[in-house]
């Protein structure tokens, strides 16, 4: 049988869903996706422009209008791909505490999941992908051969973006993190529209025990059969 050609994987932040996805897609040839990195693009024009970021109307046309780019890594700093914003790279950008606390509030408006989603949704489409989000078993993908929902503690959670801090050299304290954590999966699982959730068909794993190798090699399994 040939492997599964969509792969979906969600679940709340620092799951583990990035490391699983590029691991999968490097070993099947597939290209990866992450669909988080369109929010935080979103997020980071809206506050560049110093727009209200409770202004849906102008949020949303910025979202309709976004010159993002996502390509393979061009630089050798930890980074697996480059996000450009017209031309210009905001990889690390799209990663700061500001947009953080604001990209959960972006992500609830349905124009901008909209333009989002279509965008996703086309790329998606294509095959031989590992993409990543909140809705891709519900919502942008619900053909996806293969679902995967991966769950943690939130302390687990919160202790893995820490140390993704301390390797960037940023000293944003656990407690922070994992209050701003907490904040952003309240949002993001109560939203009206696309909230996340695990799609009734999809396999759900926690992660608080598993390492990295052993939840690879589980998910490679099921894509295999
Ligand atoms: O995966 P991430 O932390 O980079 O995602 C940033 C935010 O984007 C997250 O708080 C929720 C939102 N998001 C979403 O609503 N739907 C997706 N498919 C991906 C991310």
């Amino acid at each position: 049988m040939s492997p599964a050609s969509m792969i979906a994987i969600d679940g709340p932040a620092a799951s583990g869903k990035s490391t699983l996805a590029q691991r999968l897609a490097s070993k099947l040839g597939y290209l990866y996706f992450d669909t988080g990195v369109m929010y935080r693009a979103v997020t980071l024009a809206a506050l560049r422009r110093e727009v209200s970021i409770e202004d849906e109307a102008i949020v949303t046309e910025i979202a309709k209008c976004l010159p993002i780019d996502v390509r393979p890594p061009s630089i050798r700093d930890g980074r697996k791909y480059d996000v450009l914003l017209g031309g210009e790279d905001i990889t690390w950008d799209i990663r700061s505490s500001e947009v953080d606390a604001n990209v959960s509030q972006v992500s609830m408006y349905p124009g901008v999941r909209q333009a989002m989603t279509q965008l996703q949704r086309e790329i998606g489409l294509r095959g031989e992908v590992v993409m990543v989000g909140r809705d891709i078993g519900t919502v942008v993908l619900p053909e996806a051969d293969l679902k995967v929902y991966l769950d943690a503690s939130d302390e687990a959670r919160a202790y893995r973006r820490y140390l993704e801090c301390q390797e960037r050299g940023e000293g944003e304290p656990y407690q922070e993190i994992l209050r701003s954590m907490r904040d952003r999966d309240r949002l993001d699982s109560t939203r009206d529209l696309a909230p996340l959730r695990a799609a009734a068909d999809a396999i759900v794993l926690n992660t608080t025990e598993l390492d990295a190798d052993q939840v690879f090699r589980r998910v490679l399994k099921m894509a295999q059969n």
